[in-house]
């Protein structure tokens, strides 16, 4: 016996903003069609959760987010007894909720959880479609719209922090990034509202910073990083203590990287 639930609160009602970076759209529509599996790489702030809310919305189609830590256990994912006042009872986790009801189930950052976690997708995952709810001696059937999406960032993953093969296989796998300059200024002026002369600048920056990767600094600047600064700008803060604040003290902490990027700064909007 299920509680009483209204999957209707994961439906996205307005379109959330996606501007395309290249045929990705396509490419979903035709997975979601064959209810394949999804995986999105790519770095920080460049997409992905985006992608899947557009996505979601277009197919009309209930989204779950599950943004995933190592201290996360199946349970997290699948349901567990609880307690009350009237003995025990059953709550589906929100991958069995998205399973049964037949939404889209995103599980950000999957890599963070632990393998022991990430295996309880497998039979989610490959041609039986179900998903065991061993506690509960339940087999759950998914519902025919249900899909599965997970995120990972590849750059951060350590070798301790992989998914199995066999979890990777079990994907057809979309790799992000930062979206091409006219794409990003677009974007940010979008986003943020600033004319497009701004965004433009504010791209330019996050282009010296994303050539520094590798050399001192770990990530480059995000297009997430550049609506902030968009936004700060639109508020009336002069453009380069915005970029300072929200392009290069989120990202390092090297006095020489702080310097050169802020000196791109000021040559920027000199
Ligand atoms: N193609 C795009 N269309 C519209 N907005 C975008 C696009 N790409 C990035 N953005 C903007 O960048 C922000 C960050 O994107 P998003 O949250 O989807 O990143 P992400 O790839 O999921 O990052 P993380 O891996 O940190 O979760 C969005 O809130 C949005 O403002
Ligand atoms: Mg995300």
């Amino acid at each position: 016996m299920s509680q009483q639930f209204d999957i209707k609160q994961y439906q996205i009602i307005d379109e959330p903003y996606y501007l395309a970076q290249a045929n990705e759209v396509v490419l979903y529509e035709a997975a979601y069609a064959a209810r394949l599996p999804v995986m999105l790489k790519g770095p920080t702030g460049c997409g992905k959760s985006r992608f899947v809310e557009h996505m979601a919305w277009k197919l009309g189609k209930p989204l779950i987010t599950v943004a995933c830590n190592e201290d996360m256990t199946a349970s997290d994912l699948v349901g567990r007894y609880l307690l009350d006042a009237n003995g025990t009872r059953w709550l589906d986790g929100p991958l069995t909720l998205a399973a049964r009801y037949g939404a889209i189930c995103y599980l950000d950052e999957v890599v963070e959880a632990r393998q022991d976690t990430t295996v309880v997708i497998h039979p989610l995952t490959d041609h039986r479609r179900t998903l065991p709810l061993d506690k509960k001696g339940e087999l759950v059937v998914a519902h025919p719209d249900f899909q599965l999406v997970i995120s990972y960032n590849p750059g951060y993953q350590s070798l301790m922090k992989d998914l199995k093969q066999s979890t990777k296989q079990r994907f057809a796998a979309m790799e992000f990034n930062y979206p091409a300059v006219e794409v990003e200024a677009s974007i940010v002026c979008t986003e943020a509202g600033i004319d497009a002369e701004t965004a433009g600048r504010l791209v330019q920056i996050a282009v010296v910073a994303r050539n520094l990767k590798g050399h001192g600094l770990d990530e480059g600047i995000s297009t997430r990083l550049l609506v902030y600064a968009a936004t700060l700008i639109n508020r009336g803060i002069v453009p380069r203590d915005a970029c300072r604040m929200a392009l290069v003290r989120p990202i390092t902490d090297d006095a020489d990287i702080r310097d050169t990027l802020d000196h791109a700064i000021d040559s920027v909007f000199a």
